[in-house]
């Protein structure tokens, strides 16, 4: 426990874990196993305490739990089993649960009947009413369950969660724009950069906030418009590293800003060269290297304050350079590269070679991609740097569709704790007959309990979302 914190907060995190772990057992075991009756036994503990001073709520309002009228802080280490409960609760609409102090005279097996109707309560409204009447019927009655409000009714503002959410689609949608305007207006003469700066301090909030749904948002691959949504897909990469090596609020911007932009000279070479099937002729090959110093007569051309024109022209300028300096455009006058370099060059890479492009023969998974990169860690990539990234990426990097040794199919979602990169929050993708795919439940792998009947659950492979026909984004876009 940590110190400092108010008692229903430090009693709400422990709750919810007890509550998510018997609710957890509950369906995977039988009532005398011994794993269950230790959950049970904890969670009747818990209760007990709990309802000491008096009944005692659980709510879920915009977004956040909320214990004994307390808002529970967002804790790192709970953040699996919190995520799991949230999306316990919505799945089911559940509002809120009030226990009663009489739930400390509840015994074992009123608590494992309570469990076990509540994991069985479907989507619809009609469910959690019927629910009610059994929990009634059965003499439940230390404790109620009351459906969610519509976030609507009051009309106050979206829930968190949905708040971020809203906010991250919309800058990845607009930053696409923004790129898509400059590039076209670039090659036209003057044109200002202030509101990609104001954008990339937006991406850069939003990263602080949640850096795992931009993460995973860089799943979006746009077939047609590839460019421009690899250019964003660079800056999110880019800045989350940038993040992750402790990079200042101000250096992380102007990183933001050149990532979105080191791409501008392929907008002057034409489509049907840049998405060509096969091999490219010489002449094209040489138009392609042209692109990084057209990108930086383009900059060079922007209306912008000295000091970030001089940063931005690195990213168009460098990133195909590599360490050692091979790489184009040959350069004499350069003997390393920036650190925004590096960055580029390594979030560049990363995104292309994941990226399903219809020319390419085929596109690598994420862990695939990683694995492909560390091979030419040193000559491709600054050493150091390309660790940093793998480990802030993951073995399983978010967006990667993974398969469980229990045979199904999961999308990595996020890691939320940060010293356990190997163990992830995935969610369960379900076929659904020739309609696709649709959102299974949410399973954080190093919160299982084991036993020797049922092995705990693990990752075996990475899969290629092409071959399953699965768009990741779809799930981070919240359209599946
Ligand atoms: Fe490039
Ligand atoms: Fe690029």
């Amino acid at each position: 426990m940590t110190e400092g914190q108010s008692l229903p907060v430090r009693l709400g995190h422990d709750f919810l874990r007890h509550f998510y772990h018997v609710l957890h057992s509950a369906r995977i075991y039988r009532d005398d196993n011994q794993l269950i009756q230790k959950s049970v036994k904890s969670f009747q503990s818990i209760l007990t305490d709990m309802t000491v001073a008096g009944d005692i709520a659980l709510v879920l309002w915009r977004g956040r739990f909320h214990f004994g009228g307390e808002k529970l802080p967002y804790r790192r280490d709970a953040a699996g089993v919190v995520g799991s409960m949230l999306e316990f609760f919505s799945h089911r609409r559940i509002g809120s649960m009030e226990f009663l102090q009489s739930a400390k005279h509840a015994s074992r097996d009123d608590l494992l009947m309570f469990v076990r109707l509540l994991n069985d309560v479907g989507t619809g409204r009609e469910n959690l009413e019927r629910f009610s009447q059994k929990l009634h019927k059965s003499g439940l009655t230390w404790v109620k369950v009351f459906e969610k409000l519509p976030d609507d009714l009051s009309g106050e503002e979206l829930q968190d969660e949905d708040r971020i959410y809203e906010n991250a689609r919309n800058t990845y949608f607009h930053a696409v724009e923004t790129v898509r305007e400059v590039a076209k207006k670039a090659s036209q003469g003057m044109v200002g950069v202030r509101k990609a700066r104001r954008l990339a301090q937006n991406i850069v909030d939003l990263i602080r906030e949640d850096s795992a749904l931009m993460i995973g948002l860089t799943t979006i691959k746009d077939h047609d418009d590839y460019t421009y949504t690899h250019s964003v897909n660079v800056a999110l990469l880019a800045t989350c590293l940038g993040r992750h090596i402790g990079l200042s609020d101000l250096s992380l911007e102007y990183l933001s800003v050149c990532a979105l932009f080191h791409d501008l000279g392929k907008v002057g070479i034409p489509r049907e060269i840049l998405n060509k099937q096969a091999g490219l002729t010489e002449e094209e090959w040489e138009q392609m290297k042209a692109h990084p110093l057209i990108g930086v007569r383009q900059v060079l051309g922007l209306n912008a304050p000295e000091a970030l024109r001089s940063r931005i022209i690195l990213g168009p300028f460098e990133h195909h350079l590599n360490p050692d300096m091979t790489g184009y455009p040959r350069t004499l006058f350069m003997e390393k590269l920036s650190l925004t370099g590096k960055i580029l060059r390594i979030a560049d890479v990363y995104e292309a070679l994941t990226a399903q492009r219809a020319y390419r023969q085929r596109s690598y998974a994420p862990d695939e991609a990683l694995r492909k990169m560390w091979l030419e860690s040193g000559k491709s990539f600054d050493p150091i740097l390309l660790k940093r990234f793998i480990g802030m990426m993951g073995v399983y990097p978010i967006g990667s569709l993974v398969e469980l040794s229990d045979g199904g199919i999961a999308l990595v979602m996020d890691y939320p704790t940060e010293s356990e990169r190997a163990l992830p929050l995935v969610m369960r993708l379900v076929r659904e007959g020739d309609a696709g795919w649709r959102r299974g439940g949410i399973v954080y792998l190093p919160d299982q309990e084991s036993s020797e009947r049922v092995e705990k659950l693990s990752i075996v492979r990475g899969l290629s979302p092409v071959h399953l026909g699965i768009n990741p984004a779809a799930f981070f876009l919240h359209e599946q």
